[in-house]
């Protein structure tokens, strides 16, 4: 479907008044049309205004702000990747025919919700000539030419017309709690291009954190022992014994870095989370003496507490590159509440004069004025829960700024019995009120009680996703699937657009298979619905893809005979995949002729193991978490098997010689703060990359299929 039809100038004759309209992209653009399109195809060029090609965003959030020019090579390789466009970059001073055109000046039409400049306003037009992007800085050219490759839908035509365009709010994104889950830094950098797609530029990763600490259950060394994390790696003899992870689960100075670069690259600025005084077991596991009774908070009244707090800070202050840094401060001994503030104002102070005041801090709603909390006001709030804090009335009217990420849209990873698991279109569009869901509403039950559109205290949305359960209770691309569907609507509203539910509904598809810069789904390219086809009927070294993709795999050391691959002695299969995401048939014919365990098939996001050494279960690991079968394959004969992303299910259904087949289901067993476990559903992608390593035993017929 071409979007430039689905212009609701065109669409709907009930709201549309002559003038007023806007590209059906997400966020909505506004945007005149004067007749016609104008086909994109015929661009030669991307013509950066040399005036400002080196210019940067001052106001945005970032100290690593990309130059107008960065921005636009960016842009130049997403017109390839996400349309197919091949447009050469270049600069000068003024429009050309079949060129886009970026430069910068100052509309006065570039206006917050609270009718503040906004230095993420655009102008885009488009005429006969080709196109014009006029930024209010770098950052804001950056979001006009998302509206550009999303104008273009599945086509590469644009409507002819103009449009003025600007966020209502300057903090609009996601949370992720990184601390009781590690996320490789390449799936931040993918979330960070999905998130920017839909101009979001927040992504605030929480980098410590515990599973509750179950004082009524736990003794003292249980407590100590329990699953907890700090995931910055420093060599930094300051900090030593604080990350107990091993570098497979945490971030090293590099790494963090070419996230925050990559991320800032596409306008998105990752704000970083280190938790304290609560949610501290990893600094009390490090230094047992700073416990409260409750070991996951701080003794802040212990002289050596708020020193160890400015050690860790002034450690990693150098590695963040946001203007706001995250400390935390939830979920507090509700007796404390001067020692509270004490060590939020010591820290606040600290980290401005240790950043040279170029960075500010936040936190967690929790104690209020009126319960005593005197935090000073260059400290900004982030309200997450009304039985805490009444946003309107305890902070804004106080002279606090507060962001948004109210637990109305809060998700917890894998399982919880309060919360879901999958962000719900329905909230944003319906809202609280039945209005679509907006920054401004951070009471879901008492309408009165939130602040005006146009109040300038309001910094924004972030919708959050926790890990209460820890690492075992989902996979990392189940957090991405939690937003997937939903959180592209969710930046419309926090951008101020103003698309509907079926206008969303009718476009997402389209919309979703050009987000650059990702693979999210781990989507495989395919002329049928056979994704990969091995049947061994030829004994070179390279096996022959008969699916018509070309997905050609290499043996190393292994021999094939009789359309069967003989796996021994560390001989595996190579092949030219990683993985296949949901939804996906796996399917083979197997033959175990040792109990040795072995890989089946392993791939960049998940193994599938016949047995680890302790047990012989059938088990699939993903984010080194092992999802273990009640089912181990039979030696010495042969069996047919499938594996089944379907949805967040994965299941494997085995057809041994002589008997029915069964389906069996993989599911995470989540424990809930040492009282019970429950099982859930997991996705877990299909690992493609290599075959038979370490297995002992005969396949047959390997085939990869794009349907569950
Ligand atoms: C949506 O917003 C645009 C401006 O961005 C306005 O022209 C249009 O009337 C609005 N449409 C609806 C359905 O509210
Ligand atoms: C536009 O005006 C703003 C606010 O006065 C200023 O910060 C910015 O540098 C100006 N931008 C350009 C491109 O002149
Ligand atoms: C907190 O530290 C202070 C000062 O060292 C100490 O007097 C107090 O007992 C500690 N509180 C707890 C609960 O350990
Ligand atoms: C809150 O802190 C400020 C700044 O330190 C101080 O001036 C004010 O008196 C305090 N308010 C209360 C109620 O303690
Ligand atoms: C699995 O998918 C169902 C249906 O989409 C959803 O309701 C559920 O929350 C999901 N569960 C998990 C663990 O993702
Ligand atoms: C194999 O898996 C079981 C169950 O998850 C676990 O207890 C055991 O430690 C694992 N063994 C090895 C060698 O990884
Ligand atoms: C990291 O490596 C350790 C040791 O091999 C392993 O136990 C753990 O599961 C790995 N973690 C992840 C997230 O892969
Ligand atoms: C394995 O069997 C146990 C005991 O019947 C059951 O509780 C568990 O859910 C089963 N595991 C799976 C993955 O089905
Ligand atoms: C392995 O499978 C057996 C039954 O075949 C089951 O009793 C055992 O609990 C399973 N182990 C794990 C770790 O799921
Ligand atoms: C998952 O982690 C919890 C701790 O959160 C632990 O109690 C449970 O045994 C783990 N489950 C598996 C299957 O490893």
């Amino acid at each position: 479907m071409q979007l430039r039809s689905l212009l609701l100038g065109t669409a709907s004759a009930l709201t549309w008044v002559g003038a007023s309209a806007r590209l059906l992209t997400v966020p909505t653009t506004p945007f005149t049309e004067t007749g016609g399109t104008y086909d994109l195809s015929q661009l030669t060029n991307i013509v950066v205004d040399s005036r400002y090609a080196d210019k940067v965003d001052h106001d945005s959030q970032t100290w690593i702000p990309p130059t107008l020019q960065q921005f636009a090579e960016t842009f130049q390789e997403d017109l390839k990747s996400a349309l197919g466009l091949d447009v050469q970059l270049t600069k000068g001073t003024q429009r050309k025919p079949n060129t886009i055109f970026v430069t910068l000046g100052n509309n006065t039409d570039f206006k917050d919700a609270a009718g503040r400049f906004t230095s993420e306003g655009y102008n885009l037009k488009v005429d006969n000539r080709g196109l014009v992007v006029t930024g209010a800085s770098p950052l804001g050219a950056w979001w006009a030419t998302r509206s550009i490759i999303q104008a273009a839908g599945s086509g590469t035509t644009i409507a002819k017309g103009s449009g003025t365009d600007a966020p209502g709010w300057g903090t609009r994104g996601a949370f992720l709690d990184a601390g009781r889950h590690y996320y490789p830094p390449d799936f931040l950098v993918e979330m960070c291009s999905y998130l920017s797609f839909f101009k979001q530029n927040t992504f605030h990763v929480h980098l410590s954190d515990n599973l509750y600490n179950n004082v009524e259950l736990y003794s003292r060394e249980r407590s100590l022992s329990l699953a907890a994390a700090f995931r910055l790696l420093s060599d930094d003899p300051a900090v030593e014994g604080l990350n107990r992870h091993g570098a497979n689960e945490s971030y090293t100075r590099e790494q963090f870095e070419h996230v925050q670069t990559q991320c800032a690259r596409r306008g998105v600025t990752i704000i970083p989370e280190i938790e304290a005084p609560g949610h501290a077991l990893v600094i009390v596991q490090w230094k047992p003496e700073l416990g409260l009774e409750d070991l996951s908070m701080l003794n802040i009244s212990h002289p050596d507490t708020i020193p160890t707090m400015k050690t860790i800070w002034k450690t990693f202050l150098p590695w963040f590159h946001s203007k706001v840094v995250h400390i935390g401060a939830d979920e507090y001994d509700s007796s404390l509440i001067s020692d509270y503030t004490r060590f939020v104002n010591e820290m606040n102070t600290f980290i401005r004069a240790e950043s040279n005041d170029r960075k500010s801090v936040r936190i967690w709603g929790t104690f209020t004025p009126e319960e005593g909390a005197n935090v000073s006001k260059s400290v900004s709030y982030q309200h997450w829960d009304v039985s805490a804090d009444k946003p309107y009335y305890d902070y804004i009217e106080n002279g606090y700024n507060v962001l948004n990420s109210d637990d109305y849209m809060y998700l917890v990873g894998g399982w919880s019995n309060s919360f879901e698991q999958t962000l719900s279109k329905s909230k944003i569009f319906n809202g609280p009120y039945g209005k679509p869901y907006s920054p401004i509403i951070f009471d879901t039950k008492n309408k009165g009680d939130n602040p005006p559109r146009n109040n300038p205290r309001v910094l924004g949305e972030v919708a959050a996703l926790w890990n209460d359960y820890g690492q075992n209770s989902s996979t990392v691309l189940q957090a991405y699937y939690s937003w997937r569907n939903a959180l592209p609507a969710l930046a419309d509203k926090q951008w101020g657009g103003n698309i509907t539910e079926k206008e969303y509904n009718s476009v997402f598809d389209t919309l979703h298979a050009l987000v650059p810069g990702q693979n999210l789904d781990r989507s495989i390219p395919s002329k049928s619905d056979t994704i990969l086809k091995y049947t061994f009927d030829d004994t070179s070294n390279t096996v022959v893809d008969h699916s018509g993709n070309g997905y050609h795999g290499t043996v190393h050391g292994c021999k094939i005979s009789d359309s069967t691959l003989h796996l021994a002695d560390g001989c595996y299969l190579e092949t030219p995949l990683g993985s296949k995401g949901r939804d996906y048939t796996l399917s083979f014919r197997v033959k175990p002729t040792s109990s040795t365990p072995g890989t089946l098939f392993a791939g960049p996001d998940s193994t599938f193991v016949n047995g680890n050494g302790t047990i012989t279960n059938a088990t699939l690991i993903s984010g080194g978490s092992p999802y273990s079968l009640n089912y181990t394959l039979p030696l010495q004969q042969w069996t047919d098997v499938s594996l089944v992303g379907n949805g967040n299910k994965t299941t494997l259904t085995v057809s041994e010689e002589g008997k029915k087949a069964r389906t069996m289901e993989f599911l995470a067993k989540i424990g809930v703060n040492g009282e019970y476990f429950v099982w859930a559903p997991v996705g877990v992608e299909a690992p493609l990359a290599r075959i038979g390593e370490g297995f002992t035993g005969l396949m047959q017929n390997i085939v990869l299929k794009g349907t569950a």
